[in-house]
């Protein structure tokens, strides 16, 4: 049995990074197709037998807070694709050591689940949100619902959420002059817009350098239109992936500039998928299978010794390390994906 009383000390990889944050996703699947993630017409889905059920998902969680892990963010593919999502979120609530509970979506399907999600403890909603304008929604991500999007936006102030975000990613051609419409929408909404650089990750087989629009650039598309902009300082503690920045009037946006200015150095993120494979880095090749560990009878101990082995020689900096590739490309031809499901950013949860 887990010790859930005593203080924890923290458990550091090679870099001295804690371990702190994960990212559990629940499903690979997704009911949208955004091209810097899924632009294939065909996907590998991990098989439905493979897929941890929510008891051993939270019983995961447990082994990881009792490692240090206090942020858990829920991710997918679109994790509200998951049945009964609220319950899962409900277990994990029950967990005093985790005081961040969060989860990323595309919005599709908040405007109904809202305000269970609110009930059954979930405290912070960061929504994907790449354009304003229907026609470009459609072409993007091959769905015509931008209107559902912008209503589960709404409804989560109607349940209650605070500190909601918007995820846009910038992708040179497509998105890149709606910066400063974005961010209107932020401050009218009184949400934090992340402007995040398009990533080279698996699953992004269109990737190009060209189509990566910098945090400099971006920065200068809301400096010409909207004034200055004051840097803000990271708050103390947190190896959050945003830089945050605000506009005179109080507006507060972030930026997150992996691709051009990783933030390696400061991550104690891991991420489980759906199916229990543990991943140091969102780059990472290959995990350590979980599940197995669950379903051969390993006890929360045993598991959480081989958690802190593999966390204590961990060496993960992929995002610095992408700099440095000759000819920079896409992470993995399509070939590759298939072959491993494991390596798309769908199946990773972002
Ligand atoms: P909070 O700071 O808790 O709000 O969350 P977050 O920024 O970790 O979560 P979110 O899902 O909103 O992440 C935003 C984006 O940052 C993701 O969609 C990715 O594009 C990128 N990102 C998230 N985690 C990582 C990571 O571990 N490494 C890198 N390089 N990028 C990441
Ligand atoms: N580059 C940057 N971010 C990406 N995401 C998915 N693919 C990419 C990519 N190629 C992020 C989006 C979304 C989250 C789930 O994953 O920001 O909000
Ligand atoms: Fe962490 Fe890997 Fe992302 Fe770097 S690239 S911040 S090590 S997850």
């Amino acid at each position: 049995m887990i010790d859930r009383t005593t203080p924890l000390s923290p458990v550091l990889d090679t870099f001295d990074r804690r371990l702190d944050s994960l990212r559990v996703s629940v499903t690979d699947r997704c009911n949208l197709r955004c091209r810097y993630c899924m632009p294939e017409e065909e996907y590998v889905w991990l098989p439905r037998e493979s897929i941890l059920s929510y008891e051993e998902a939270n019983r995961l969680v447990g082994v990881f807070s009792s490692l240090g892990v206090s942020k858990v963010r829920i991710t997918g593919g679109e994790p509200l694709l998951r049945r009964d999502l609220a319950r899962l979120i409900a277990l994990i609530n029950g967990n005093e050591r985790i005081g961040d509970l969060a989860m990323t979506t595309n919005g599709l399907l908040l405007a109904e689940s809202a305000d269970q999600l609110k009930d059954a403890g979930l405290g912070r909603i960061t929504v994907s949100l790449d354009t304003l304008r229907p026609e470009r929604f459609r072409d993007f991500a091959r769905r015509a619902r931008l209107d559902h999007v912008l209503e589960g936006i709404e409804a989560l102030q109607a349940a209650g959420f605070q500190d909601t975000k918007i995820n846009t990613v910038v992708v040179r051609g497509f998105n890149d002059d709606e910066i400063v419409d974005l961010l209107e929408f932020g401050r009218a909404k009184r949400v934090e817009v992340r402007f995040i650089e398009y990533m080279d990750v698996g699953g992004a087989t269109q990737w190009s350098w060209e189509d990566v629009v910098p945090r400099a650039e971006i920065l200068e598309a809301v400096r010409r239109s909207l004034g200055e902009v004051e840097a803000l300082e990271r708050p103390v503690g947190r190896g959050a992936p945003a830089e945050q920045f605000a506009l005179r009037d109080g507006t507060v946006f972030g930026i997150i500039s992996s691709t051009t200015e990783p933030f390696c150095r400061g991550c104690g993120r891991s991420r489980i998928t759906a199916d229990g494979m543990w991943l140091l880095c969102l780059y990472a090749d290959t995990g350590t299978d979980l599940k197995k560990l669950l379903r051969t009878g390993l006890s929360d101990d045993e598991i959480a010794a081989v958690i802190r082995e593999v966390w204590h020689s961990r060496t993960a900096r992929g995002a610095e390390e992408r700099l440095t590739a000759p000819d920079r490309g896409p992470l993995y031809k399509v070939e590759g994906l298939r072959r491993d499901p494991h390596r798309e950013m769908h199946t990773r949860g972002g």
